[in-house]
C-alpha cells in the first residue's frame, strides 16, 4: 500500500474483509493493517514525510480510509460473533437428549441366574418359594431336624454359635419346620437361601455357601414322587435328559435317607467335572421322618412328604465351569462381567 493510491487500497480492504470468515482469519486482518504495527499506522507514517500541500490533500483521505476499515472491520466482528450465537443455539435446539455416552451395564450374579432359573422349574411344577432366617435357634436347626444332641454337625467345628441357642443356619432344612409350622399340608415348597459352617476356606471350600431346599407334604406321598419330581428338575435344568442314580445316605431327619447322582450332564463318555465316572453327586434327600413331621405340627399317621436339599454354590460352580468357589464372594468386576 502507499499514498499514491489510497483509493485502489482501500478497494482491496474492502475486498479482503468481506472474504474473512473466521474470528481467527479476523484477528489476522486487524494485526496486518488495523495494528499500531498494520499497514493503516504505516501510512500515517510516510504522511508526516509529506510537504504540507500534499499533506493537506492526501490526509483526509487516509483518514477516510482509516474510519471506513474500521468501521467495515467493527460490522464484520459482530456479524461473525452473532454467527457464533447463532450457532449454538441450533446446537442446542435440536440437541438429542437420547444421546448418551455409553455407561458401565451391570449384570446379574450367577446365583441370582441360577436360583430364577431353578425357581422358574419348580414353580411351573407347583412349588411355592419359602424362606428362613439366616440367624437361627438351635432347635430349627438341630433338635427339630432330628439331630442328636451329640451328632459331630453340632460341635463347634462346623457350626457357627453366636450363643448356647442361637447360630448361624448350617442347611436350609432349617425352612423345612418353620414352614410345616405355618401351613397345612398338601405343602410344596422350595427355599434357596445362604448357610454358614466353620470351615477353613479353599478352593472348593467357603464358610457361607448356597443351598437350595425342597419339601413335598401330603398324603401318600413315596419316593417314586420324589424321583419324578428330581428327574423332571434336573432334565429342564440342564436341558437334556438326565439319568438319576440313588445310593443309600444318612441324614437324620429323612427315613429312607438317600445320596442322589446325576448322569453327568456334561460329557456322555466321561470329563474332568465327573472325574470320568459319567456321574455327579448332586444332592441328598429322603422321605422325611416321622419324628421331624411332628416337630413341624403334623400327624405322621396321616400325611408323609419327601425333602431333598442340595449345595446351590455347588451347582453354580458346575454349570458355569467356576474353578474357585471365592470368586463368587470376590465382588471381581471382571469375573462377573463374564455372565
Ligand atoms: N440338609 C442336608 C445337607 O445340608 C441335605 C438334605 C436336605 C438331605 C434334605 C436330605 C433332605 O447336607
Amino acid at each position: 500500500m502507499n499514498l499514491q493510491n489510497l483509493n485502489q487500497s482501500k478497494q482491496d480492504l474492502i475486498a479482503k474483509l468481506q472474504a474473512v470468515s473466521s474470528e481467527a482469519d479476523l484477528e489476522i486482518f486487524r494485526l496486518e493493517y488495523l495494528s499500531r504495527q498494520g499497514s493503516i499506522a504505516q501510512l500515517f507514517e510516510t504522511l508526516k514525510t509529506l510537504d504540507g500541500e500534499q499533506k493537506r490533500l492526501v490526509g483526509p483521505q487516509l483518514n477516510e480510509l482509516k474510519k471506513e476499515i474500521q468501521q467495515l472491520f467493527d460490522d464484520k466482528k459482530e456479524k461473525l460473533f452473532q454467527q457464533k450465537i447463532h450457532a449454538q443455539e441450533e446446537k442446542q435446539k435440536y440437541f438429542d437428549v437420547t444421546i448418551s455416552k455409553p455407561v458401565a451395564k451391570g449384570s446379574l450374579h450367577p446365583y441370582t441366574q441360577i436360583t430364577e432359573q431353578i425357581q422358574n422349574i419348580f414353580i411351573s411344577m407347583g412349588f411355592a418359594v419359602a424362606d428362613g432366617p439366616e440367624l437361627e435357634t438351635e432347635f430349627f436347626n438341630f433338635t427339630a431336624l432330628n439331630v442328636a444332641k451329640d451328632h459331630p454337625a453340632r460341635q463347634d467345628s462346623d457350626t457357627f454359635w453366636i450363643d448356647t441357642q442361637h447360630l448361624l443356619r448350617t442347611q436350609t432344612s432349617t425352612v423345612q419346620i418353620r414352614t410345616m409350622q405355618t401351613q397345612k399340608p398338601p405343602i410344596a415348597i422350595i427355599a434357596p437361601g445362604r448357610t454358614m459352617r466353620n470351615e477353613a476356606t479353599d478352593a472348593s471350600h467357603d464358610f457361607m455357601f448356597m443351598q437350595f431346599e425342597g419339601m413335598y407334604i401330603a398324603e401318600k406321598v413315596s419316593i417314586s414322587n420324589l424321583l419324578a419330581t428330581l428327574k423332571s428338575f434336573l432334565t429342564q435344568l440342564f436341558e437334556k435328559e438326565i439319568t438319576i442314580r440313588v445310593r443309600p445316605g444318612y441324614f437324620p431327619f429323612v427315613e429312607p435317607g438317600l445320596e442322589i447322582d446325576a448322569s453327568c450332564p456334561f460329557c456322555t463318555g466321561g470329563c474332568s467335572v465327573c472325574k470320568r465316572t459319567g456321574w455327579i453327586e448332586l444332592m441328598g434327600a429322603g422321605l422325611i421322618h416321622p419324628e421331624v413331621l411332628k416337630h413341624g405340627g403334623i400327624d405322621p399317621t396321616k400325611y408323609s412328604g419327601f425333602a431333598f436339599g442340595f449345595g446351590l454354590t455347588r451347582l453354580t460352580m458346575l454349570k458355569y465351569q467356576i474353578p474357585d468357589i471365592r470368586l463368587l464372594h470376590s465382588s471381581n468386576i471382571q469375573f462377573l462381567q463374564q455372565f
